[in-house]
């Protein structure tokens, strides 16, 4: 199959919906990463996106949908806290699970009663929900194991010739998934720290949230449990002074270190894509600094160890 990659005109914007109305993959930008979208309730057209990135069967996809009304359908009661988080971040980059209605199929849900949805903060993501007039189940664009895309050319790397079309929106502008928060428990569970941090979701609801930790099947995200975000070149995290003893270790390979210039959105944004610029020019090691794991430092900490496991 051919892959197009088109900017965002009013006529790709047509095929896309079109595509995606006819049972096929179509790749968009978000404001977090690229998503791999097909229509959530056609459950073959579902099942590409596993094929595709040769996704694990039990790793659930997020469905996206364009205005709050669209959620009635898919979950089965919508509980305080989900009114006063989606309204407050919605449209952003926030991915509420909730229970699962009928109408949502099991492939996406991973044969679990529950469902994750997020109303995106990208005009293209959103023109897209909106004329295909169905929700759009997506996970992000890369293939399964590799880190998120955030350019389009990103996608084109991992899944050329598997789909027809990529959205070329430009860069994403927060370059780090979403944050997952369970509201099915007593407690709101963070299943996977993002761009929202703990705090800020304490703050509105008022209430203390827990973080996942243990990254059992039961409690938490299937996902979590999956190995993921590895460039090929080894991943070395260090602190300032043990930055020296790691430096001697490491030098005689092909190296590049990152230092951590106290700008955390920037440092998290360009984090993923220069993986993958790492990796084209076949780096051997890329030693990291780390960050303080609170507000976003959580989230981009949370995939650098990912990164950094091997
Ligand atoms: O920012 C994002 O969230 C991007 C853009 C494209 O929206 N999407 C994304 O999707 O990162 P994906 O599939 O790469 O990650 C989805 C995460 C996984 O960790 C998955 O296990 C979890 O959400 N998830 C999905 N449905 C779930 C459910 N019903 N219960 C628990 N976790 C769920
Ligand atoms: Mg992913």
């Amino acid at each position: 199959m051919k892959t197009i990659i088109a900017k965002p005109s009013k006529n790709t914007l047509k095929y896309a919906a079109k595509l995606i109305n006819d049972g096929e993959l179509v790749a968009f930008p978000t404001e977090t990463v690229y998503g791999l979208g097909a229509n959530a309730l056609d459950e073959s057209a579902v099942k590409k996106i596993f094929k595709v990135k040769g996704r694990p069967q039990d790793n659930p996809l997020i469905v996206h949908i364009s205005k709050f009304d669209q959620i009635k359908d898919l979950v089965v009661g919508v509980p305080k806290e989900a009114k006063i988080l989606s309204k407050k971040f919605w449209p952003g980059p926030l991915t509420i699970v909730l229970k699962k209605s009928k109408i949502v199929p099991s492939t996406i849900s991973a044969g679990l009663d529950t469902v994750a949805i997020r109303i995106p903060n990208n005009k293209i993501a959103l023109d897209l929900i909106k004329l295909s007039k169905v929700p759009i189940a997506a996970p992000s664009a890369n293939s399964s194991g590799k880190v998120s895309p955030t350019k389009a050319i990103h996608v084109k790397e991992d899944i050329n010739k598997k789909i027809p079309l990529i959205i070329d929106g430009g860069e994403c502008e927060i370059g780090v998934e979403s944050t997952v928060i369970d509201l099915t428990k007593k407690v709101p569970i963070i299943l996977r720290p993002g761009k929202i941090t703990k705090e800020e979701i304490e703050r509105v609801l008022h209430k203390k949230v827990l973080i996942a930790k243990k990254f059992s099947k039961k409690v938490s995200s299937p996902g979590v449990k999956y190995k993921h975000y590895s460039p090929n070149a080894k991943v070395v995290l260090f602190n300032k002074k043990d930055f020296y003893k790691k430096y001697q270790k490491y030098k005689n390979q092909k190296l590049m270190v990152l230092f951590f210039d106290n700008n955390i959105e920037f440092y998290t944004k360009n984090m993923f894509s220069f993986f993958r610029e790492c990796d084209n020019k076949a780096y051997e090691v890329i030693m990291v600094e780390i960050v303080k794991e609170k507000g976003l430092g959580l989230a981009l900490m949370n995939r650098l160890k990912k990164a950094a496991l091997k």
